[in-house]
């Protein structure tokens, strides 16, 4: 069995870990963390968990990677990074959930997120995008898992841009989050007598997650690529659906179909048992995927004006965050990158 640590498992994203990491067969988990928890159990947190027999160490104050051999760090960015350090210095593998590793460029990390400690870690750090990177992730010490929002977004754009068969400039990313999102802690807009009765846009033209679809989108066209990217609130706890507004590339001879686009979808997930793309009249809907690690897609064409709408539903906490790491995970080891994740959405 696989030792594995969790470090930040009183939020949000090291609770999913621990839920799904409790019924893989291949792992055990070892430690977990936090600052305000330490010394209580996980099931005074999460009775939920309560069957994971666990307390909670800090590990601002004690060392905890002697404790298992492969650690999440599912902590805000710049509080992941000296965790991510310590994690690798004493030779151990790392998932990091945050955003402090997926930016290969520093200057573009420093001018959204400001100063980095460990710059020298960027240049190996994987992106973690398993359905695009599977193969430099498995070799990978530090792989960065990507956001919520970059993850709705890039599986189905990356494959499009890199075929060619959309206009890699002028894409247009609405995109909606359940309030999970934020994390565990609330604050004026995300608790409830706000948000179980709202809708709002936030951080437009200037959300942290822009930069880093720009990154990938701009490998995937070979060139610098600018996108609109509008995130919203919604009243709901977890989930995610990205409506995107794309035109046809400039220069395809072709008219581009909706069968165009999914042979495109099909060709690229051919071995990817959680990128879907949704029968017949069916649309992305997150009740769907929730708590999976899927990505539902679709693609529709208005042929007024020629307009691709394509559609992504995941589940922010899942394929957004703590799955899509646990994938990361298997691949890593050399595993079938499903172990561990056959899991049926959490209806209703
Ligand atoms: N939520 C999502 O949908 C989502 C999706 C993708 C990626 N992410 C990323 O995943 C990471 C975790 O997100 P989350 O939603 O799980 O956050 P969260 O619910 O706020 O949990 C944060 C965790 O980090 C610990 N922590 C907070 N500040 C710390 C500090 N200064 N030093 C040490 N530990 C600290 C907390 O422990 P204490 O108990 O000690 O406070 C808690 O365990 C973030 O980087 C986030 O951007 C989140």
């Amino acid at each position: 069995m696989l030792k594995v640590g969790i470090i930040g498992a009183s939020g949000y994203t090291g609770a999913e870990l621990a839920r799904v990491l409790s019924g893989h067969p291949k792992v055990e988990i070892t430690v977990i963390t936090s600052r305000k928890w330490a010394g209580r159990p996980l099931g005074d947190c999460y009775p939920g968990l309560a069957h994971i027999d666990l307390k909670f160490v800090n590990h601002v104050e004690e060392d905890v990677t002697g404790k298992a051999d492969l650690f999440f760090t599912a902590l805000p960015h710049k509080a992941a990074m000296e965790a991510v350090k310590s994690c690798l210095d004493a030779g151990k593998k790392v998932v990091d959930l945050s955003a402090d590793f997926r930016l290969a460029d520093v200057k573009t990390y420093e001018e959204h997120y400001g100063p980095h400690s460990c710059p020298e870690l960027l240049s190996e750090a994987v992106y973690g995008l398993a359905e695009i990177y599977g193969d430099e992730i498995a070799g990978a010490r530090l792989v960065a898992n990507p956001g919520c929002y970059p993850t709705s977004a890039l599986l189905p754009l990356y494959p499009l841009i890199k075929e060619g068969i959309i206009d890699a400039q002028g894409l247009i990313i609405d995109a909606k989050s359940g309030v999970t999102g934020a994390g565990r802690d609330a604050n004026e807009t995300t608790h409830f007598c706000h948000a179980h009765e709202s809708i709002k846009a936030y951080k437009i033209a200037s959300h942290r997650h822009t930069p880093e679809i720009e990154a990938q989108l701009s490998l995937a066209a070979g060139d610098g690529v600018q996108v609109v990217f509008t995130p919203h609130l919604i009243p709901m706890g977890r989930g995610m659906l990205s409506t995107i507004y794309a035109t046809p590339a400039p220069n395809t001879t072709t008219t581009v179909t909706r069968e165009a686009v999914e042979s495109v979808w099909a060709k690229a997930y051919a071995d990817s048992p959680f990128v879907n793309v949704a029968k017949g009249d069916g649309l992305p809907d997150s009740a769907h995927v929730r708590g999976t690690n899927c990505c539902i897609m679709a693609v529709r064409v208005d042929e007024r004006n020629g307009r691709l709408i394509i559609l992504s539903a995941i589940d922010n906490l899942a394929k957004g965050a703590s799955t899509q790491a646990i994938q990361n995970m298997n691949i890593m080891m050399g595993w079938d990158q499903s172990e561990g994740l056959d899991l049926a959405p959490l209806y209703p």
